[in-house]
């Protein structure tokens, strides 16, 4: 059984060398480094985070295991190899792919991300679930980023390959992805035992801010002091960095993430019409939403003066609306007195 999971991840460790040789080193791997290079991917980039290729072929890593003795039906399993369909022996999974090699906490391989060069066909395809690999239970990059998340006890989390990678280029080294936009307990408390504050930097898109959004209570419940990034619109953090360079991502969007309230009432704020009168309603009525369950008296006044500003309305009314707000929240479930405790949508949370 051990004796499998040694061989598995002994596979891995040889086939990410042999795709990444395969990158730098030949003809096969030219039009994927010309790829990279064309979206701003250094040659250290490259050798730091393993990035390799996997050649238009259907048996270069079969080829590669078989001589090398490793038992092709385990590796299948593994997630290395495909069955031929008629059963009659393996292919590689992999066929000309970028390929980004996953690693476990403690930096070995587990796993395997290929990407398309052009366009068509799923962007990326992973590994499959095995033993060794887990994408609820991984963190792109963690493995290098440990280091530096500790020290600051702050970390960065993206939603993409690119965007770590983009930001570590960029100086940016705490920086970790949930490789799509499912982020779970398990990643959450993983990260809390390393740092205090994370900075979500998800995408622009509507996907990745719907993502950011629900990521909060997820944070929330494991203690995290929580910053939200904003990027404009339909960009996505590798994006910004190619495009306006890494100082401004650092100074700008990093420096200039906003509380997960703040994000909250700038989400909300997007589905209304505040030219008109019963958009602003329906917008204070939101924001109350989210502003008069805060256990604390004096950030309720900061956020509702900033509303008072933004919408031309008195602090004075705000306020008593919020404390009639809070009065019905309390008939419907008696607020705590921990400081700490938050609420979401009127639900109470650990
Ligand atoms: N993802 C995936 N499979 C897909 C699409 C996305 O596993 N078909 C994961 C990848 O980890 C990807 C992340 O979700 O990095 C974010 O998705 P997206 O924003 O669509 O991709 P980018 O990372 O921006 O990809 P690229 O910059 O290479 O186009
Ligand atoms: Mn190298
Ligand atoms: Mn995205
Ligand atoms: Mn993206
Ligand atoms: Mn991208």
């Amino acid at each position: 059984q051990s004796r499998e999971m040694e061989q598995l991840l002994q596979a891995h460790e040889w086939t990410s060398k042999l795709y990444h040789f395969l990158l730098k080193n030949t003809e096969h791997g030219k039009p994927a480094m010309d790829y990279l290079k064309s979206r701003g991917f250094s040659d250290k980039a490259i050798d730091t985070f393993q990035i390799g290729y996997a050649p238009a072929r259907w048996d270069t890593l079969v080829q590669f295991l078989d001589k090398r003795s490793f038992d092709l039906a385990a590796m299948e399993k593994g997630g290395l190899l495909s069955s031929k369909q008629d059963g009659s022996g393996f292919v590689d999974r992999f066929r000309d792919r970028v390929i980004f090699p996953l690693h476990n906490r403690s930096g070995k391989v587990i796993a395997f991300a290929g990407r398309t060069l052009g366009e068509g066909g799923p962007k990326y395809l992973n590994s499959p679930e095995s033993r060794l690999f887990s994408k609820s239970r991984t963190l792109y990059n963690l493995h290098q980023a440990k280091t530096e998340i500790r020290k600051s006890r702050q970390i960065v989390l993206f939603e993409g390959y690119g965007d770590v990678i983009s930001a570590w280029e960029s100086g940016v080294h705490n920086g970790v992805a949930t490789m799509g936009t499912a982020l779970t307990e398990g990643h959450a408390s993983m990260m809390r035992g390393l740092a205090d504050e994370i900075i979500v930097c998800y995408d622009g898109d509507s996907a990745g801010q719907a993502a950011a959004l629900k990521s909060i209570p997820i944070l929330e419940a494991v203690g995290f002091v929580i910053k939200i990034a904003l990027l404009s619109e339909g960009m996505d953090p590798d994006e910004f960095i190619q495009k306006h360079g890494g100082e401004r991502f650092k100074h700008q969007i990093l420096d200039g993430a906003v509380s997960s309230v703040k994000f909250r009432l700038i989400y909300l704020k997007k589905n209304h019409i505040l030219l008109e009168e019963d958009g602003k309603v329906a917008y204070i009525r939101d924001a109350l939403g989210v502003i008069a369950p805060l256990p604390s008296p004096t950030e309720r006044e900061i956020y509702l003066k900033e509303l008072s500003t933004d919408l031309q309305v008195s602090f004075e009314s705000l306020k008593q609306e919020c404390n009639q707000f809070r009065i019905a929240m309390q008939k419907k479930a008696p607020l705590g007195d921990n400081n700490d405790k938050r609420w979401n949508n009127g639900r109470h949370k650990k």
